[in-house]
């Protein structure tokens, strides 16, 4: 049986520390007014969430303005929205002053709903996909900066740039990326997109501010992130590693590692039992990343495992547990802080039960996607399973 102590050690991420492992990742709630500011069933997810005492608590995909939404009820941060976030954050330190609250900033790109936005194009994938001009690009990344700078005057401790499954800011990285311009092209070009965000991002915030990103370094499209080449499927993460080396050197605080493409393959981003190796996938992709930088790194895919009552191929139950993997992680340094997504939908109380020692006590998710279903049909999030 392993200890739990493990768990509980300080972790350093950019100037702060973690006062452990787990990372809440960021999970829309899907419960904000129009405006994007958050709602009282907001404030009460994010208030439950604090009460389980993360090291890091992540405040899902927070839009950097309103032209480039996925859905209706997300939150978005701007100058009219703002005060309801400082009390977001606000109340989550008062519940857990030691939690680190960072906002994962995002711009969905040509994921953005066309139902009520445009889609945004950075290349054009099919016929009639009409691409971003540069002036949109420059407008975009102006926002992402205008955003962070503005969860960094709120109290936030940190945001996370996103540019994972299929968001704007991961388009421009694909090898598919023909843009004529200076963001598409040579992996220079494909970079320059959020080498630009990063720097606005780190000059204007303050200098405790921490700054990462999640990325997919395998998204699973042809042509995307962790391909071979812009026409290619065979998976090749040869990019994305030296992709991460540039990130540190230009003094990235975190990188977390997530995979695959909202619109193309969720199975990959969400691993389930109808594949669970997928978890598997995870650990690799997220280890063949930390082999090449010293900054701390945040693994996914950790809750299909749960109680070790799972479809995953060991015998012994207890070793194929959530616990048992996140303990063997971090032991042999394939990761640095255990990243949560539907778990912690289903127990926000997750890390504090862990520290307590009442595994017993946790609910723990069954990876029924019931979650990602009301996502997907535009409803508030909660578990379908617990009534949290
Ligand atoms: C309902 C739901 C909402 C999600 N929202 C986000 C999000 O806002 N940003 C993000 O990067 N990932 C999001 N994800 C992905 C999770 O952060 C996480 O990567 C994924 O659930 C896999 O981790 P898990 O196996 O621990 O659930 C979401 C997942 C679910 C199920």
């Amino acid at each position: 049986m392993m200890s739990n102590e493990i768990f509980f050690k300080p972790v350093t991420i950019g100037r702060r520390q973690a006062v452990n492992c787990f990372a809440y990742q960021p999970t829309e709630t899907n419960n904000c007014h129009e405006s994007g500011s958050p709602g009282s069933v907001t404030f009460d997810v994010y208030r439950e969430r604090a009460k389980g005492k993360p090291g890091l608590l992540f405040i899902e995909s927070v839009d950097v303005n309103t032209d480039c939404q996925a859905r209706s009820n997300r939150m978005v941060l701007n100058e009219s929205t703002k005060e309801g976030f400082r009390k977001l954050v606000s109340e989550i330190k008062k519940i857990s002053p030691e939690t680190l609250v960072l906002f994962q900033m995002s711009h969905a790109g040509r994921l953005s709903d066309p139902g009520f936005r445009e889609p945004l194009f950075v290349y054009a994938r099919t016929d009639g996909e009409t691409i971003m001009t540069t002036e949109e690009v420059r407008k975009a990344a102006a926002d992402f900066a205008a955003a962070a700078l503005l969860a960094d005057e709120i109290g936030a401790d940190g945001v996370d740039l996103k540019q994972a499954h299929g968001f704007l800011a991961g388009d421009f990285l694909h090898p598919a990326n023909n843009r004529k311009d200076e963001y598409g092209g040579s992996f220079e070009n494909r970079t320059r997109f959020f080498s630009e965000v990063f720097k606005a991002v780190k000059s204007s915030c303050s200098s405790n501010f921490i700054i990462g990103t999640r990325i997919s370094p395998y998204e699973g499209i042809p042509g995307g992130c962790g391909s071979a080449g812009a026409d290619s499927v065979i998976e090749d993460l040869t990019e994305m590693e030296e992709y991460v080396r540039i990130l540190e050197k230009m003094g990235i605080d975190f990188i977390n590692v997530s995979a695959g493409y909202a619109a193309a393959n969720l199975e990959i981003l969400l691993p389930t039992a109808t594949f669970p190796e997928g978890v598997y996938r995870h650990f690799s992709w997220t280890r063949q990343i930390k082999k090449q930088i010293s900054i701390p790194v945040i693994g996914s895919g950790y809750s299909h495992p749960a109680d070790g009552n799972n479809s995953l191929t060991a015998s012994d139950v207890s070793k194929k547990s959530t616990l048992y993997f996140a303990g063997r992680n971090l032991a042999e340094g394939n990761v640095d802080f255990i990243g949560l997504g539907r778990q912690c939908i289903a127990d926000p109380l997750f890390a504090l039960k862990v520290k307590e020692g009442r595994e017993s006590e946790i609910n723990w998710c069954t990876t029924c996607s019931g979650c990602g279903m009301q996502l997907g049909g535009n409803e508030q999030v909660s578990c379908t399973v617990y009534k949290n």
